[in-house]
């Protein structure tokens, strides 16, 4: 029977590569074949890039080190001080702290993250926009979260409260979050998961940034694990 099943993967590959399809079937073969315990597990090692207080860094870090199905293995910061990168500190993950004029330079900072191994780029209150050439070496690799239910109230200067006050001020009844892979455009890649929550008669931005804050603790780090795999 195993040899049936062998004879029909290989077959598959062959008839791929007489039609030029070969890299599409053998990377799904790879993944049955990781399944199956043949290969070697890839490792999934991820870059947590975060700007503020870190608390979805945290969450994050905490999960997996539960879980072990991914790698925390870097924080990349732009800001010195600031609450994330005690919390690296605490969790005794190696931590960046990096300048516009290097980030900037996509390609030599593609190369730092790869020669960390670095195979997936989380942003978890990261306020720098990724340039071009980062996205390119990491397409499909990068995910955001945006404490709003996209594709509304995103953009350049939608962030922290004045996403929480711009709902309020739009009187929508329900805000959110939404989990998304980064594109060129800001708060724009394709939504990977979203939920709402209903937004309560004396709701202030505050009030409604610590309950989409519950909800990003609560989801992210599963939808990055369901992410990778
Ligand atoms: C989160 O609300 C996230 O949606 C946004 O920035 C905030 C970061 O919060 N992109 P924290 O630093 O993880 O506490």
């Amino acid at each position: 029977m195993s040899i049936l099943i062998f004879g029909y993967q290989v077959i598959i590959l062959i008839v791929a590569f007489l039609f030029g399809q070969f890299p599409f079937f053998w990377n799904y073969e790879k993944k049955i074949l990781r399944r199956l315990g043949i290969l070697p597990a890839k490792q999934v090692r991820i870059a947590i890039f975060a700007s503020g207080k870190g608390s979805n860094a945290g969450k994050i870090i905490e999960y997996f080190d539960k879980h072990l199905t991914v790698n925390v293995s870097l924080i990349v910061c732009n800001k010195p001080g600031a609450g994330v990168l005690n919390i690296a500190e605490q969790a005794g993950i190696k931590s960046l702290v990096i300048d516009k004029e290097t980030f900037k330079k996509a390609g030599e900072f593609s190369q730092i993250l790869k020669d960390q191994g670095i195979t997936h780029i989380v942003l978890a209150g990261f306020l720098w926009k990724i340039p071009a050439g980062l996205i390119a070496a990491y397409q499909d690799k990068i995910l955001n979260i945006h404490p709003a239910l996209l594709p509304k109230f995103g953009g350049k200067g939608m962030f922290g409260e004045h996403v929480h006050a711009a709902v309020l001020a739009a009187g929508d009844k329900q805000s959110g979050i939404t989990i998304h892979l980064v594109d060129e455009q800001y708060d724009h890649g394709k939504t990977i998961f979203q939920t709402a929550i209903d937004i309560h008669p004396d709701e202030t931005p505050d009030s409604l940034a610590a309950r989409i804050h519950v909800l990003e603790h609560e989801h992210f780090p599963a939808v990055i694990e369901s992410w990778v795999s």
